[in-house]
């Protein structure tokens, strides 16, 4: 892989890991692949180092961050699990789940962290070099996706380089992430959980462990300001629930059947998969983007499961956007 010779792209094996670590540890940043997307990643107890990342991404101060930790134990030392928060973590964990906690009284998390709130959303990531990351530096890692604020999350270490280049002193490549789409995240802070991010753990799944799930945004103060309608912003306009397209458009097809005409076409899944859909959903966003055409439209995909997912990163792709 030609980004492999950069000189900050390291392969995430061991002697990158351990590379990976030390950058951590004096409080640089280190993009990093997770089975989601890859995260900008800093000591999450240091003030200037989360501080860094805000800067690297342009990301407003009022967005809080969610902290990497090996193991549920470690999470549960910088916040208070109830014990519905804990049936999750131990069913869901290590995995694409992160959940909005009680900052714990003594936590040394950066309040950065938590952006102004009194909670802090907390994840223990299932990919290899994640853990492996995780396990060499011995901190918290304090990691949003590691895009350029208000754009598509990287799928690929190729997609970091594109968006921060030398803004990050380390890029661990371990390949594409197998998931593709940022983690669910459940508010477990408030009298009933809320889901208020879709993502490869889906309702369904959560519903099995709890009783109730509120969708959305909770009245009142910003819960998730990254929920944010514009949020994977591409350059072209996207026509969603397209059933054609025309040979000036690009088209984002799912399944066996797509129209034919238009300009560029890539399929999500030809065999109608919605994970395969998930894992290319940004990778493919991205390349149609590239195409000299009038705007990218997009086949309806399935709403459950993945799909919901999957129809919400297109939702806040295709909103409208102040500029
Ligand atoms: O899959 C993922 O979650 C990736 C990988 C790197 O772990 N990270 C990621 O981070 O997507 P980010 O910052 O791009 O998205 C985190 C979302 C944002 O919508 C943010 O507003 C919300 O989680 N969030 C973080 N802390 C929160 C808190 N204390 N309360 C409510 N929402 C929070
Ligand atoms: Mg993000």
């Amino acid at each position: 892989m030609s980004e492999g010779l950069r000189y900050n792209v390291r392969a995430a094996d061991e002697a990158g890991v351990r590379a990976a670590a030390k950058v951590l540890r004096e409080g640089g940043l280190v993009a990093f692949p997770t089975e989601t997307v890859y995260g900008l990643g800093a000591d999450a107890r240091n003030d200037r180092a989360v501080a860094a990342i805000f800067e690297a991404k342009g990301r407003p101060r009022f967005n809080p961050l969610i902290v990497h930790f090996r193991h549920l134990a470690a999470a549960a030392e910088e916040t208070v699990f109830d014990s519905r928060a804990r049936a999750l973590a131990e069913r869901f964990w290590p995995g694409p789940l992160s959940l909005v906690l009680p900052r714990a009284p003594g936590s040394r998390i950066s309040l950065l962290c938590s952006a102004g709130l009194d909670t802090l959303a907390v994840r223990v990531p299932g990919h290899e070099s994640a853990q492996a990351l995780l396990n060499a530096c011995a901190l918290p890692i304090a990691a949003p996706s590691a895009n350029l604020a208000g754009r598509i999350s990287p799928t690929r270490a190729a997609d970091v380089v594109a968006a921060l280049g030398e803004r990050v002193d380390l890029v661990l490549d371990g390949g594409p992430c197998p998931i593709g789409l940022e983690s669910t995240v459940v508010d477990m802070s408030g009298a009933a959980p809320r889901l208020l991010r879709p993502g490869a753990v889906t309702r369904e799944e959560l519903e099995e462990e709890l009783e109730t799930l509120e969708s959305g945004e909770a009245e009142g103060p910003l819960r998730a300001p990254g929920q944010l309608a514009s949020h994977y912003a591409p350059e072209h306009p996207l026509l969603l629930d397209a059933l054609r397209a025309t040979q000036d458009q690009a088209l984002l097809a799912f399944g066996p059947n797509p129209p034919r005409g238009a300009a560029r076409t890539l399929n999500l899944s030809v065999s109608g998969d919605l994970r395969e859909a998930a894992a290319n959903l940004f990778a493919f966003l991205r390349a149609l983007d590239e195409a000299p055409v009038s705007a990218i439209a997009v086949m309806p995909i399935p709403s459950y499961g993945l799909g919901a997912a999957i129809n919400d990163r297109l939702a806040r792709a295709a909103a409208p956007r102040d500029a």
